[in-house]
Formats: C-alpha cells, sequence, structure tokens
C-alpha cells in the first residue's frame, strides 16, 4: 500500500511566544521541521511528503526546505486558522494513488521509526491507529470556576501523540463529516473516533513530546545534547 507523509506544520506557535512559526525555530541550529522530516527518511516518507504551512510564511517553508533537502519535492499546502482546518487542506492534496496517510506534528521531533512502522502496520491492518502514551500525571477534570469535578480513573487515560495514521477513506469521511457537522479537534483519531469508527493506539515513547513552550524547547535542546532520542 502507498503511504504518504503530511506534515501539519502550519501553526504560528503562539504559546512559544517568539513571533514566528515555531517548525522553523532552531533546535540545535537546525529547524524543527527538518529535525521531524529526517526522522521520516528510514520508512521513505520524506520524497513527496505534503507539509501544510502558515500562508504568510510559503516562501521562507520552501527556501528552507529547499536549502536543507536539495534532492526532495515537497508539495507544501497552506493552512487554516484550525489545526483540523490545516489537516483537512493537506489531505486534499495528496497523490491520488496514496492509500495511508501518516499525520505527523511538525512540533515532534523525537518520533521513532518503531512508532511510524507500527502506526503504518496498525492502520492497515484496523483503519486508523494512533501513538499515545499512558497517562503519567492524574489528570483532573474542573468546572469554569476552577473547582475540581473528577478525577477520571488514570488507567484508562492515554496522551495523544501524533503520527496518527489512517487508510485515506476512512480519515476524509470523518473531515468531511466533522465539517457538516461544525465538530472541531485538536486531532484527527478523535473525528474517526466520533463517526463511531475504530482507533488502535500504537505505544509511543516519552520523548516523542510535543515542543509547545519555551521549556519544551529547552527539554528538547538537552535530548539532543545529551544524545537521549
Ligand atoms: N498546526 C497547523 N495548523 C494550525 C495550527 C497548528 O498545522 N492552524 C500544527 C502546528 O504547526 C503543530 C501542530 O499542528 O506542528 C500542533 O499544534 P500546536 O502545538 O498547537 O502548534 P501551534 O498552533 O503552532 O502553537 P500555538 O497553539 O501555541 O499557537
Ligand atoms: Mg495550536
Amino acid at each position: 500500500m502507498k503511504s504518504q507523509l503530511l506534515i501539519a506544520a502550519a501553526g504560528l506557535g503562539e504559546r512559544m511566544g517568539e513571533g514566528r512559526p515555531k517548525a522553523l525555530m532552531p533546535l540545535a541550529g537546525v529547524p524543527i521541521l527538518a529535525r521531524t522530516l529526517e526522522r521520516f527518511r528510514g520508512a521513505g516518507l520524506v520524497e513527496g511528503a505534503v507539509i501544510v504551512v502558515p500562508s504568510h510564511h510559503r516562501v521562507e517553508f520552501a527556501d528552507t526546505l529547499a536549502a536543507i533537502f536539495p534532492d526532495m519535492t515537497f508539495r507544501l499546502e497552506e493552512g487554516g486558522r484550525h489545526r483540523q482546518l490545516s489537516v483537512a487542506n493537506g489531505l486534499a492534496a495528496l497523490d491520488t494513488d496514496t492509500e495511508i496517510v501518516v499525520i505527523h506534528d511538525a512540533a515532534r521531533p523525537y518520533v521513532t521509526a518503531a512508532c511510524i512502522d507500527a502506526s503504518i502496520e496498525t492502520a492497515a491492518a484496523c483503519g486508523a491507529a494512533t501513538v499515545a502514551v499512558p497517562a503519567t500525571d492524574t489528570i483532573l477534570a474542573a468546572d469554569e470556576e476552577g473547582f475540581v469535578v473528577d478525577t477520571p480513573d488514570r488507567s484508562a487515560l492515554w496522551a495523544c501523540q501524533t503520527p496518527q495514521t489512517f487508510r485515506v477513506a476512512v480519515i476524509r469521511e470523518a473531515h468531511a463529516r466533522a465539517r457538516e457537522d461544525g465538530f472541531m479537534a485538536t486531532d484527527d483519531a478523535t473525528l474517526v473516533r466520533r463517526y463511531d469508527g475504530k482507533v488502535r493506539i500504537v505505544l509511543g515513547t516519552p520523548l516523542n513530546f510535543k515542543i509547545t513552550t519555551p521549556a519544551d524547547l529547552a527539554l528538547a535542546e538537552c535530548v539532543y545534547k545529551r544524545k537521549l532520542a
């Protein structure tokens, strides 16, 4: 089955607070996006990847990718205001013969080859897969005034990561139905699940964290320096 990579890189990195897209910020001297893409080289998914980028930064992304991956071609698509809209644009741009799409956050540079392979195998077998790790913190549900209303049983909770990998028809249908309903989520597996699709969890790793804040970037620099991932 032909697999294609879709990288969500169209966020503006507001929580990073640098005033520029997070994916272009350096991690140990190399843009985060490039470090993330490098992780997919072993699976043969760099060539032809669909990369969704912020509309005002298209040229900067194109120049950065051309300098770091001179032999590779990419399909750059413009993102939307929310991640879900960005991914929808990327899904519309897949090659017509792609059967499996591997959707990954640009901001997770330490995904492992084993996770990528397992997510593709699982999606091929079950239709939909998400990488996730068992919750280590106890998670509290709170009301709008900040009072705890519930403590869900941690043993059934997982922290969601990417890649989220799907048969193309499965994820396209879920996105279309969510668009009709006006339903938005911060990940794609939730859309499949909402319309009664089955999503199988693939065990991730703690170092596949998302770089969201300056503290995350500092941790990611430490991981690089100490060769932990
Ligand atoms: N993303 C996207 N399109 C959006 C929003 C997010 O493609 N409209 C991507 C980001 O580039 C990132 C991933 O989705 O790789 C996860 O999003 P997040 O960590 O929230 O990144 P940002 O939206 O850039 O950060 P912030 O929410 O702090 O602005
Ligand atoms: Mg965001």
